[in-house]
């Protein structure tokens, strides 16, 4: 066994809270969502994160991120999550025809006396945006670094190989836990076994191992010392997966691009956790930080592109209903961990696996390059 590297703080205390926003998520680039939602223009969605709305608008065609915040008085440009119109703001009709600056204002007497038109250098605030394949990602910090730098070259070609996706169904709710806890679970390939042995572990092909005797001891745990760059925290796994893509009825009226007989991974460090399942539907889930032990789990089914029309939406919805059970299962346990730091142990309680190496590497980039400890 290994000594842990983790410290409970680090799940329940807001300075550590505030340095993963400065340290982490403003310095990388953000997944936020799907081109095939933003194809049409006037098409937007929002995503919060760190309790900040972010509107990604297709404004002329061309895809924009910006804050929901107008600058007059912080009024909304969007008030629905999806949805079709222009950049105006809900509360009293300042335009910002571009998605930046301020372009337009009704009753300008009501502003200016005289009607002097002078935007003031008014503008939205916005973020630098780029694709790959059908996946949109943004930059909430101040210096956008080179996405390869962030991504190696094997993520990015398979993330542009998925193309277009088509028909897809989007939940989000709230989870009450420590969104760390959730994407180290997702790493963690040996809970399946407990967690999800009815569910999600008879479809993996998986052999239940014996459990062994231990002979009571005092000897000390190993140390794990690895360091892992950022691109290295983001990589793919595929696994045996039972149900291959010539089983599923709806293979024929659409395009796979994926591989077709097992589990393909992505994991994108630091919150997300994309899957194609043999090809046939994908699913992405996305952890956004709202507090030290809240975050808002945003979770999407998606098809590849549709060849020939079929009855998609009721398939969407019960692939949907699926994933949410298998998560149902996940959050009895995470809900406990969260518990379980909130207890403040000291790290000498806890070890850590061989098989847990993935989550160490995480753990000790957070605690170098985040927390700086
Ligand atoms: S708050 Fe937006 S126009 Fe007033
Ligand atoms: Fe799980």
């Amino acid at each position: 066994m290994k000594s842990a590297i983790f410290r409970p703080e680090w799940y329940t205390e807001a300075s550590y809270f505030y340095k993963e926003k400065e340290n982490l998520f403003n310095r990388v680039w953000n997944l936020s969502g799907f081109t095939n939602s933003v194809k049409s223009p006037g098409d937007f969605f929002t995503l919060q994160i760190f309790n900040q709305e972010i509107v990604v608008h297709n404004i002329a065609g061309k895809l924009r991120a910006y804050l929901n915040v107008c600058p007059h008085r912080g009024g909304p440009l969007v008030v629905e999550k999806f949805g079709n119109g222009a950049p105006v703001c809900k509360y009293h009709g300042w335009s910002f025809r571009d998605g930046g600056d301020l372009t337009g204002v009704s009753n300008i007497e009501w502003f200016n006396n005289g009607g002097e038109k002078d935007s003031c250098g008014k503008s939205l605030k916005t973020y630098p945006l780029t694709t790959i394949g059908p996946f949109i990602f943004i930059f909430i910090g101040c210096n956008p670094i080179p996405i390869d730098l962030q991504f190696s070259k094997e993520v990015i070609e398979t993330l542009s190989s998925y193309e277009e996706l088509s028909a897809s169904i989007t939940s989000e709710f709230e989870a009450n836990f420590n969104w760390k806890l959730n994407m180290e679970n997702v790493k963690d390939f040996l809970h399946p076994y407990y967690v999800h042995e009815q569910s999600f572990k008879p479809l993996l092909g998986f052999e239940q191992a014996a459990t062994i005797l231990m002979k009571k001891s005092d000897k000390v745990p190993g140390e794990f010392y690895k360091k892992t760059t950022l691109k290295e925290l983001s990589f793919i796994q595929r696994g045996e997966f039972s149900v291959s893509a010539s089983q599923r009825w709806w293979t024929k009226f659409i395009k796979i691009t994926q591989p077709d007989n097992c589990f393909q991974n992505i994991f994108l460090f630091p919150n997300v956790n994309m899957y194609s399942v043999s090809g046939t539907h994908y699913v992405v889930q996305q952890y956004l930080p709202m507090s030290p032990n809240k975050f808002l789990y945003r979770l999407n089914v998606s098809f590849p592109e549709i060849l020939e029309k079929f009855e998609s939406k009721d398939l969407l919805c019960n692939l949907l209903e699926i994933e949410r059970n298998v998560i149902r299962e996940d959050e009895i346990v995470l809900d406990r961990l969260q518990k379980s730091m909130e207890a403040k142990m000291s790290e000498e309680h806890f070890a850590h696996g061989d098989y847990e190496n993935y989550i160490m590497e995480q753990q000790i980039y957070m605690r170098d390059e985040v927390y700086f400890e």
